[in-house]
C-alpha cells in the first residue's frame, strides 16, 4: 500500500449496476474497502473512500421499461438502497458518485473531448452482433447468436460509431505493465491480462447509437458514450475531474491517481486494459494498484440476481449485526480466492470467534477487574511475573508487527488468525493462571500476583481490540470504552505497542458484547431471506437471460471474460408449482382485533387477527402504509399455516396478505363483498 504522494490513500470499490438490488457479493467489496480506508486513517494517513452506483446502458434503459417506470426512476430508487445500506452498515466512504450526477457526466464528457483531441477517437461505423447483457460488440455470426462471452443471444446492430484506437495502446500497456510489477494483482490476473493485451487489441467501440440511456457524445448527440468509458472514469470525476471548481481541482491533485481500485475478477479487463488506455491516451496517471477478490460463492456458485441464490447483508444486520458480518467476510474468505458463504458458517464462525473467545476474553478480565480491584486497571507487580507473562508480552509484539505486515499484503483472514492466536494464548493463560483461585489467597503476594495476571489479560485485550477495530469497529468501540480508554477513533495505530495501559485507569461499565446466537438463529435467518427474496421479486424485474449456461462458477476460470457477474444460470422466473403444492398454503380471512407499533421497529405493526377457530398475533411489516386504529375491525387474509417466526421478540403466527408496490409499499389485500371470519381462499 505505499504511494508517492505520502500521508494520502484512495480506494475506490467498482460502482455498481442499479439493475440489481444490492446482495452480501456487494457488501464484500465495500466491506474490504471500508476496512482498509479505517485502518488508513488510524495510521494517520489522508484517506478518500469512494464508492457509488452505475447507472446508464442499454440493461438499466430496458429494465427500467419492464418495471414501468422511467431510467431515472428506476435508477434513483436502487441507487437509494446502495447508499442507505451503507448508512446502515456506517460504511466510511467520503463520496458517492451517481453516473447520473451532472458533475460525472461533465467529467466524462470532457475525458472523451480530451481523447478526440489527441487523436486517439475516429468514427467509423460497425455490422455485426452485440450482446447488451456485457454491452460489447462481440465475434458472433448471424442474428441471435450466442454471445462467446456469456452464452446470451447477440442482437444484430448497424451502427455508426466513435472507435478509440486501443490497438495504439498494446504496446504502451505492456511496457506500463513492466515496469509497474505491482499494478495488477494478484499474480495470477496480472499473467492473464499481459497474455491478453499481447495476444493483440483492436479498436473498441466507444459510442452507441441504438439506445438512449447515456452521456451524449458532445457535440454529436445522437451517440450516447460508452458505458464502461462513462463507468470507469467516475474514478476521477468522483474528486473533481471535469470541473474548473478550484476546490475540485485541488482535491483532484491531492488524491489522483487511486492508490487502490478494488474490484472483483470478473471486470479485470475493463479496470486493466481500457481504463488504463484510456488514461495513458489521455496522457493522465494511471492507478497504482487494481486488486481483483474473488467471489462469493452461496450453493456453490457465484451469488447473482439471475441465478436467484442471493443472501442480502439486512438479514445478518437485523440478526447478529455488522460486525459479524464483516469479521466473517474478511476472516472467512481468503482474500483473492473465492469463498463460500452459508448462514450455519456464519454463525459457526461468529459463536467461536467472537463470542466464545474475544467476547470471553473480555468479559472475564474486565469483569475480574471490577470485582478484584474495584473496576481500575491494576499495577503490575515485576517482582510477581512469571515466564507466562513475558510471553504474552512477546506474542504480543509479535502479533502487532505480524498483523501489520498480513494486512498490508491484504492477507486479511490470516491477519485475523494471526490476532485470534493472540486471543487463544489470552484465554488460555488465564485458564492456566487461575486468576480467581490467586484472589481467594489473601496475602499481599497473592495480591501483587493477581494484579500482574490481570494487567497482562487487559494489556492483550487492549491490543487486539485496537489492531481489529477496522475489522470489527462497533463492537471493539464499545470494549475499548469498556477499558475506560474513551472513544477509539482517537488512537493512533502506528504508536500501538504493549505496555501502554495505565494502571489505575477506571474501567467503564462491563457488558457482554457478543452475545451468543443459538441454534434457532440459523432458520431464522433462512426464513428471513426467503421472505426477502420474495419480496424483493415484484421490485426489481428479471434480466434477460442466458441461452446457455455460462462460464462463472469456479476459481480457476480464466476471468478476462467480460461478463460482469449477475448474467449467467439458472432463469430467474420461479418455477411452476402444482395445484397440490398451491393447497397447502392456508389462507383465512380474519379480521383485525388489535392492532399497534412495535417499539424500535419503525416498519412493524402487531397485530391480533380473529380467524375463526383463534385470535392469532401476527407481526406485519405495514406500519409504514398503515395508522393501527385503521385497522382495527378490517378484513384481512392470512396465511395461517405458516411457521412462527419471532420478529423484535415477538412471536408472529401467520403472514398478512398484501400487494408489493415497486416503491415496496404494501396494498393489504381485501373483498368488496362482505366474508365471514375464517373462510378459506382457494
Ligand atoms: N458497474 C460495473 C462496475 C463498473 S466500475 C467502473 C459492475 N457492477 S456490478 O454491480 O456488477 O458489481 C460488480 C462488483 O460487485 C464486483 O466486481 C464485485 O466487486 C462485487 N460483487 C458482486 N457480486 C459479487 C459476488 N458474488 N462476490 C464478490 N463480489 C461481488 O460490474
Amino acid at each position: 500500500m505505499d504511494n508517492d504522494k505520502p500521508g494520502k490513500f484512495y480506494i475506490t470499490t467498482p460502482i455498481y449496476y442499479v439493475n440489481a438490488r444490492p446482495h452480501i457479493g456487494h457488501t464484500y467489496t465495500t466491506v474490504v474497502c471500508d476496512t482498509i480506508a479505517r485502518r488508513q486513517r488510524m495510521m494517520g494517513v489522508d484517506t478518500f473512500f469512494l464508492t457509488g452506483t452505475d447507472e446508464h446502458g442499454q440493461k438499466i434503459e430496458r429494465s427500467a421499461a419492464a418495471a414501468g417506470c422511467s431510467p431515472k426512476e428506476f435508477a434513483d430508487r436502487v441507487s437509494g438502497e446502495f447508499r442507505s445500506l451503507w448508512e446502515r452498515m456506517k460504511i466510511t466512504n467520503d463520496d458517492f458518485i451517481r453516473t447520473t450526477e451532472p458533475r460525472h457526466m461533465r467529467g466524462v464528457q470532457a475525458m472523451f473531448t480530451r481523447l478526440q483531441e489527441r487523436g486517439f477517437i475516429y468514427k467509423g461505423s460497425y455490422s455485426g452482433q452485440y450482446c447488451v447483457s456485457d454491452e460489447l460488440y462481440v465475434d458472433a455470426v448471424g442474428p441471435g447468436a450466442p454471445c462467446p462471452e456469456c452464452g446470451r443471444p447477440t442482437e444484430t446492430v448497424h451502427e455508426e460509431n466513435y472507435f478509440f484506437k486501443l490497438s495504439a495502446m498494446q504496446e504502451p500497456l505492456l511496457k506500463f505493465y513492466a515496469e509497474h510489477p505491482d499494478f495488477i494483482r494478484p499474480e495470477t490476473r496480472r499473467n492473464e491480462v499481459v497474455a491478453f493485451v499481447k495476444s493483440g487489441l483492436r479498436d473498441l467501440s466507444v459510442s452507441r447509437t441504438s439506445f438512449k440511456w447515456g452521456i451524449p457524445v458532445p457535440g454529436d448527440p445522437k451517440h450516447v458514450i460508452y458505458v464502461w468509458l462513462d463507468a470507469l472514469a467516475n474514478y476521477m470525476t468522483a474528486i473533481g475531474y471535469g470541473s474548473d471548481d478550484p476546490a475540485d481541482q485541488r482535491k483532484l491533485a491531492r488524491y489522483w491517481p487511486a492508490d487502490v481500485h478494488m474490484i472483483g475478477k470478473e471486470i479485470v479487463r475493463f479496470h486493466c486494459v481500457y481504463w488504463p488506455a484510456f488514461l495513458l491516451a489521455a496522457d493522465l496517471p494511471l492507478p497504482r494498484s487494481i486488486i481483483a477478490h474473488g467471489w462469493l460463492l452461496f450453493e456453490e456458485s457465484k451469488m447473482s440476481k439471475s441465478r436467484g441464490n442471493i443472501v442480502r447483508s439486512e438479514t445478518i444486520l437485523e440478526t447478529l449485526g455488522q460486525d459479524a458480518l464483516r469479521y466473517f467476510l474478511l476472516r472467512e474468505v481468503v482474500f483473492g480466492q473465492d469463498g463460500a458463504f452459508s448462514f450455519d458458517a456464519l454463525v459457526q464462525r461468529y459463536n467461536a470467534d467472537l463470542a466464545n473467545d474475544l467476547g470471553n476474553l473480555s468479559s472475564r478480565t474486565l469483569s475480574m477487574i471490577a470485582r478484584y480491584f474495584e473496576g481500575e486497571i491494576p499495577y503490575p507487580s515485576p517482582s510477581e511475573s512469571t515466564p507466562a507473562d513475558e510471553a504474552i508480552e512477546k506474542l504480543a509484539q509479535q502479533t502487532i508487527a505480524d498483523f501489520h505486515a498480513q494486512f498490508e499484503q491484504y492477507q486479511f483472514s490470516r491477519a485475523l488468525e494471526t490476532a485470534w492466536g493472540l486471543v487463544s494464548a489470552v484465554n488460555k493463560y488465564i485458564v492456566e493462571n487461575e486468576p480467581w483461585a490467586v484472589a481467594e489467597r489473601d496475602d499481599k503476594d497473592s495480591k501483587a500476583r493477581l494484579a500482574t495476571i490481570l494487567h497482562t489479560a487487559v494489556e492483550a485485550l487492549r491490543v487486539v481490540t485496537a489492531l481489529v477495530h477496522p475489522v470489527i469497529p462497533e463492537a471493539t468501540a464499545r470494549i475499548w470504552s469498556q477499558l475506560g480508554l474513551g472513544d477509539i477513533r482517537q488512537l493512533d495505530l502506528r504508536q500501538l505497542g504493549w505496555g501502554q495501559i495505565q494502571a489505575g485507569t477506571k474501567l467503564g461499565k462491563v457488558e457482554a458484547v457478543f452475545p451468543r446466537a443459538d441454534k434457532s438463529m440459523i432458520e431464522r435467518m433462512q426464513q428471513m431471506e426467503q421472505q426477502r427474496s420474495a419480496e424483493s421479486e415484484t421490485k426489481t424485474p428479471p434480466e434477460p437471460q442466458p441461452a446457455k449456461s455460462a462460464t462463472e462458477t469456479t476459481s480457476s476460470k480464466p476471468t478476462l471474460s467480460p461478463t460482469q457477474g449477475d448474467k449467467s444460470g439458472a432463469p430467474a422466473v420461479p418455477e411452476k408449482i402444482s395445484a397440490e403444492d398451491f393447497f397447502k398454503i392456508e389462507m383465512r380471512v380474519g379480521e383485525v382485533k388489535v392492532a399497534e407499533k412495535v417499539k424500535g421497529a419503525d416498519k412493524l405493526l402487531r397485530l391480533e387477527v380473529d380467524i375463526g377457530s383463534e385470535v392469532r398475533q401476527v407481526v406485519a411489516g405495514i406500519a409504514k402504509a398503515y395508522e393501527p386504529e385503521k385497522l382495527v375491525g378490517r378484513k384481512v387474509v392470512i396465511v395461517a399455516n405458516l411457521q412462527p417466526r419471532k420478529l423484535r421478540g415477538l412471536e408472529s403466527n401467520g403472514m398478512i396478505v398484501a400487494a408489493s408496490l415497486d416503491d415496496g409499499q404494501p396494498v393489504l389485500a381485501g373483498f368488496l363483498e362482505d366474508v365471514p371470519i375464517g373462510a378459506k381462499l382457494k
